[in-house]
């Protein structure tokens, strides 16, 4: 859940006012969350740890963050703590703390995250995971209010600062067999800077 902490400074600041600029990706148009199909019976031992964000699309609480990493472990029975750290354009290290949880047994790859300041739990979905090498998040929020446009969030994650060839199709896989990313050549993905970090494993 690496952005997702992050997801919640967008919910109380900017997230439904702040157009995304320019500078990568494009921004998302849909009016309606897609159905996607998630990782059946995800194993919540095996997905906790360390990931490192390799793509996402661009979002604001990940403005201009390089070397962004998510840890997740568990807190209780219930809940796993969420500790996402990177570092911001200003050199300094961030990091944020939630906790995430899963609403529905039936559904292990659908989780909540909460974090402190958020007024509500923000959608975190694991599409697909190999467990010791990727994973693609997506999470999508239906307009609310006067807003027309779903707010969309999608990570490809890896337990490495970057993720072979073979295991970014995999991702890519995912991503296109749910529509994700629809519109074929222009990807709403950017990468994400994963060199010369200082913020691992603090
Ligand atoms: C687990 O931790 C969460 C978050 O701190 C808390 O809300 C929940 O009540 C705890 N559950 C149990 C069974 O202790
Ligand atoms: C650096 O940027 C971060 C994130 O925007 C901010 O929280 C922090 O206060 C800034 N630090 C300094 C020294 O400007
Ligand atoms: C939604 O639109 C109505 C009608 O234009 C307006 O009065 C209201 O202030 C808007 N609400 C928000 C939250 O922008």
């Amino acid at each position: 859940m690496p952005a997702t902490m992050k997801l919640c400074i967008i919910l109380v600041g900017a997230v439904f006012c702040s157009a995304i600029s320019g500078v990568y990706g494009r921004p998302g148009t849909r009016n309606k969350c897609p159905e996607v199909r998630v990782k059946g019976q995800l194993n919540l031992e095996q997905y906790l740890g360390h990931w490192h964000d390799i793509q996402r699309f661009p979002n604001d609480f990940q403005h201009d963050t390089i070397c962004d990493t998510a840890n997740y472990e568990q807190l209780n029975t219930t809940h796993v703590e969420v500790v996402n750290t990177a570092t911001a354009n200003n050199g300094s290290i961030i990091s944020i703390k939630g906790v995430a949880y899963v609403p529905d047994p039936a559904a292990p790859a659908k989780f909540l995250v909460l974090f402190p300041r958020s007024s509500i739990p923000i959608p975190y979905w694991v599409l697909d995971t190999d467990y010791t090498n990727y994973a693609v998040v997506y999470s999508c929020i239906n307009p609310q209010g006067n807003a027309t446009i779903a707010q969309e969030f999608a990570w490809v994650l890896s337990r490495q600062p970057m993720l072979q060839e073979q295991f970014m199709e995999a991702a890519r896989g995912a991503i296109q067999r749910n529509n994700v990313d629809p519109v074929e050549g222009v990807s709403r993905f950017m990468d994400t800077v994963q060199a010369n970090c200082v913020n691992y494993r603090m």
